[in-house]
């Protein structure tokens, strides 16, 4: 075979597997990748792996890692002012002197704000105090989104009122202004809420599965934004953010206290998680 008749059917070889390629209706074509959906980080108790919780250097250090909100816990003082702690007793997170539980209800803004807050978590912490709700939303607002719980309302009569209106005194009740979330245990306190400020987004909590029914979520959406439950009961069923989201609410369940727990979260289409460790969340869905 001479030369040039080698290199002629070589090239037709060539041109009939490109063409194939190109052409053939059986070739599959490459998918592109999903974005990953974002998702908001909410620093529970503010950055509360890293710094005393509910604290402002936990509140803090959530505003430098970038998380989306803080989450906090609003109680109120024996002479009517809205504090920041977890519990409804002093005894864990501060120096008080005592062996009996303390409440927080029998103690005045005064004797509340002599404790320390901050030492119970590592030494260098020495000196943080409980913030004052307002010190937090002058802080705060407009950088970082609240998510406001209202702990045991129902031990603090009138607290709904005082949370409305140090919200609206500066401005802060409609969606607009900021990234506010009002949100409780209490279902009674969050419909409350939702009477009082009508257009701030609430939130219903619950760990109870039995609350997560089709009827229970109905009921919810009448008066709420977001269900946000324990972790465990949105990997225990599949059916559940798909369930709150086809009634238009969201979903941020907590609480991510270790790296393996998110990603079955974010496979789960939920719209926020709730962690002690921002940084856990990969920045991809940030
Ligand atoms: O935001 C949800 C979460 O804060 C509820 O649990 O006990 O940490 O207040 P807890
Ligand atoms: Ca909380």
């Amino acid at each position: 075979m001479s030369a040039v008749l080698k290199k002629l059917m070589f090239s037709s070889l060539i041109g009939i597997s490109i063409g194939s390629a190109l052409f053939a209706p059986n070739a599959e074509a490459e998918e592109p990748a999903a974005k990953p959906k974002k998702v908001d980080i909410i620093a529970h108790r503010g950055a509360s792996g890293y710094a005393p919780e509910n604290t402002m250097a936990a509140f803090e250090k959530a505003l430098q890692m970038k998380a989306d909100y803080i989450e906090l816990d609003v109680q109120m003082s024996k002479d009517g002012e809205l504090v920041i702690i977890h519990d409804t007793t002093v005894n864990r997170t501060t120096d008080i002197d005592s062996e009996l539980p303390v409440a927080v209800k029998n103690l005045t803004l005064a004797e509340l704000r002599k404790l320390d807050a901050g030492s119970f978590f590592a030494p260098q912490f020495a000196g943080e105090r409980i913030p004052t709700f307002e010190e937090v939303l002058d802080r705060y607002k407009g950088k970082i989104g609240m998510l406001i719980e209202l702990k045991e309302p129902a031990r603090y009569p009138g607290i709904e009122e005082k949370v409305s209106a140090a919200l609206k005194e500066r401005r802060m009740d409609k969606p607009k202004n900021g990234k506010i979330i009002v949100q409780s245990f209490d279902f009674n306190s969050v419909y409350k809420i939702h009477q009082l400020l009508p257009s701030m987004p609430t939130g219903v909590l619950t760990s109870k599965a039995a609350d997560l029914t089709d009827a229970k979520l109905k009921e919810f959406s009448g008066y709420a934004k977001y269900v946000n439950t324990n972790l465990k009961n949105v990997t225990a069923d599949p059916t559940l953010v798909p369930r709150i989201h086809a009634l238009g609410m969201k979903i941020t369940p907590w609480t991510v206290r270790s790296r393996d727990e998110v990603s079955p979260l974010l496979k789960a289409g939920v719209d926020g998680i709730v962690t002690d460790f921002p940084d856990y969340v990969p920045k991809k869905v940030r």
